[in-house]
């Protein structure tokens, strides 16, 4: 073939792709074609054909290269350059006038300028585009670190693989992270669950439910089949563009080709963004997707930086909360579940109902007292509440349905599980079962053990856990690592094969790496969530650090109160947990300890506050150089906190700083302490 004959036909690829990448984005992300389907099969064909013909001019951007990747054995993980952060949450329209408050008191300004967004229910993703180029996208994961999907990301239409450059838009940064909410609409929802009913699987038990399963599938294939879309929201890393609003943001992504909702709206005073929110709610189940509130964000970046955040949360932005929508049902029964803990709580048991697009079939009733204060009877006819993603609610009964042959409640007296007698304990308003050994506890313990935001076994689920435990493949949560000398026998078990245990042994082996943060929220020691493991991981950089720590030593970390620290000091004291510790080591577990800084730490235990603007770095960027040196940075200024460095307009921190006689650093000041940490 001639050079000039190949030249065309690569000139021609590329036309037929930038064809495609427009005609797609018309269809997916502004929702108006120009063209017919078939025309753009036909430019779908002619494009594929080539490329098979001439597999050189293939680039993983191609539109050609959104399926057809093997199943993956695990997802790696990733971690966010930025991390992503949650939403504190109003519940009521006072809520935003106080965060109106708090936010225009430490900017010393009478109000700002805000972007409210409708919050769409699914799950946060990252995607990463390098000068234009998606390269990887991953889910949220704990903030930090989240799982790469991006082979299934890119089976959806509406996540470019190319962004769009000039002249519709501005040039793409070379390096650009962004955020955004991938969901499913209701009435595929509904589809697909009428399918899967069909094939004798298990339906999902709402939209979100759905995209994120259909999300963390390991085989592409399938997620490619399933009717997922996005909705991008924010950054976070960004190389080569500045942006200075965030409603520039949205417009911006919205040039480069990436979806943004319609729905979005910049308002110049809070009472706008009340106004919006009343009027969204309205229309809200007019759209197809579900929304469970409004997103609130202060519209300029530099005001948001001055704000900053707090530990999970920032200060910029809030999530206002529709209220909870209820419905009226039968109560069919009582149930007493046990759980991981040995805490009793009885669920009831409801004739299935739709509470907003949303069918319940279970709602919890927390304890007997709620019971009792309620008057919740076996058969009463009762309203249930649901509330976005919290567990549905029985919120009272309807006592003039009452036809007097309902049941009143009462508690089991043994365990429901083991059978050993429940007790109260005297500050405590639940009922317990006390036996270390009982199954319940012991299958909950390992679920959790093995679960995502934990050592991540994939295929160790709640009912498989229950299946060996009942089996006797598994007394505790060591066994798991145990398993592989059973194989042969797991595989005679109902449902199993060579394939499927080898899968699960081969996800039990690849656990066995942890970080520090995962191993510690993996114990499921009693107020150790993940966020709190992430905190006492990077304070003291090694397991054996935490075992040994003292009370004092644990209270005195910041966001450690007093009953944390107990569950954790004794945790480690009692003799079956650090059994269970040293069997793991034994059984070839390795905590990987992120090295707490070994190089100079100048600052090594002294306690930063900030309050106002500094000139030469955001917050953020002022917090990382003190915990670069070994420094802690702390939100609130008390006795303990060694230096207040003020900035421009500083807040009610600074009298306090001066009340209590802590050193008070100017911005110049600070730079020069770096300065001297650094030499
Ligand atoms: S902003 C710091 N904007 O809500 C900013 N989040 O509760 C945090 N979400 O994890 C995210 N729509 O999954 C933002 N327009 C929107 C959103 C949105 C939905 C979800 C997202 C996030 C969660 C925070």
């Amino acid at each position: 073939m001639g050079a000039r004959n190949k030249d065309a036909i690569y000139r021609r690829i590329l036309e037929l792709r930038e064809q495609i990448n427009y005609h797609n984005y018309l269809y997916y992300v502004l929702d108006s074609p120009e063209i017919s389907d078939e025309a753009y099969d036909a430019l779908f064909r002619e494009l594929k054909e080539l490329e098979e013909k001439h597999p050189e001019f293939v680039t993983p951007d191609s539109p050609t290269q959104r399926v057809g990747f093997k199943p993956l054995d695990k997802f790696e993980s990733v971690s966010h350059a930025v991390p992503m952060l949650s939403l504190e949450n109003a519940m009521r329209e006072t809520d935003l006038i106080e965060f109106k408050n708090r936010i225009t008191k430490l900017l010393g300004v009478d109000d700002v300028e805000y972007v409210a967004e409708p919050k769409i229910d699914g799950l946060a993703v990252e995607l990463v585009y390098e000068n234009g180029a998606f390269v990887r996208g991953s889910t949220r994961g704990d903030g930090y670190t989240g799982e790469d999907v991006t082979l299934n990301l890119k089976t959806i239409k509406s996540i470019p693989l190319v962004l769009f450059g000039p002249p519709e838009a501005p040039p793409v940064p070379s390096r650009l992270d962004v955020r955004g909410e991938v969901y499913m609409d209701v009435d595929d929802f509904e589809n697909l669950n009428k399918e899967r009913e069909k094939n004798g699987e298990p339906p999902f038990a709402n939209p979100r439910n759905a995209a994120a399963g259909s999300l963390r599938q390991l085989d592409p294939n399938i997620t490619a089949t399933r009717p997922l879309k996005i909705f991008c929201y924010g950054v976070g890393l960004v190389e080569g563009h500045t942006f200075k609003t965030q409603w520039e943001v949205l417009q911006t992504l919205k040039k480069w080709g990436l979806r943004v909702n319609p729905h979005v709206k910049k308002c110049s005073g809070i009472e706008e963004v009340v106004r919006f929110c009343r009027d969204f709610q309205e229309i809200r189940h007019t759209l197809p997707y579900g929304t469970d509130g409004v997103v609130v964000k202060v519209n300029d970046l530099a005001q948001q930086s001055i704000l900053g955040e707090k530990t999970r949360a920032p200060r910029w932005a809030i999530a206002y909360k529709f209220p909870a929508e209820e419905a009226v049902t039968r109560l069919i029964d009582i149930e007493v579940q046990v759980g991981r803990t040995g805490a009793l709580t009885p669920v009831a048991i409801l004739e299935p109902v739709n509470v907003g697009g949303v069918t319940v079939r279970r709602a919890t009733l927390h304890n007997q007292d709620e019971i009792e204060r309620k008057d919740i009877r076996i058969g009463d006819t009762v309203i249930v509440k649901r509330a976005g993603d919290v567990i549905p609610e029985v919120v009272r009964v309807v006592k003039e349905k009452r036809k007097g042959t309902e049941k009143p409640f009462k508690m089991v007296e043994k365990c429901p599980v083991c059978g050993s007698k429940v007790f109260k304990l005297p500050d405590e308003s639940i009922f317990r079962c006390l036996n270390v050994r009982c199954p319940a506890q012991i299958k909950g313990s390992i679920v959790h053990f093995a679960s995502k935001g934990a050592m991540d076994i994939d295929g160790l689920g709640e009912k498989i856990v229950s299946l060996f435990v009942d089996k006797g493949f598994l007394k505790d949560i060591s066994d798991i690592y145990r398993l592989k000398d059973r194989a042969e026998e797991l595989e005679k078990l109902e449902g199993f094969g060579k394939k499927s245990v080898s899968n699960l042994l081969n996800a039990v082996e690849a656990s066995k790496k942890p970080t520090l943060a995962r191993f510690l929220y993996a114990l499921g020691i009693r107020h150790v969530g993940e966020h709190m493991a992430h905190i006492l991981a990077e304070e003291f950089g090694s397991l054996k650090r935490i075992m040994s720590a003292s009370l004092d030593e644990l209270m005195a970390i910041n966001g450690i109160g007093e009953k944390v620290a107990h569950s954790i000091y004794h945790y480690f004291r009692n003799p079956e947990n650090l059994k269970l510790i040293e069997d793991l080591f034994q059984l070839g577990i390795e905590v990987i300890e992120e090295k707490p800084v070994e190089q100079e730490t100048p600052l090594e235990g002294k306690t930063f506050v900030f309050t106002g603007a500094l000139s030469s770095m955001t917050r953020g960027e002022a917090s990382q150089k003190v915990k670069e040196l070994g420094g802690r940075v702390s939100n609130s200024v008390s006795k303990k906190t060694d230096f207040v460095v003020v900035g421009e307009n500083p807040g009610s921190k600074y009298e306090k700083a001066k009340k209590l006689g802590v050193t008070v650093l100017s911005e110049e000041e600070f730079l020069r302490l770096l300065e001297q940490g650094r030499e």
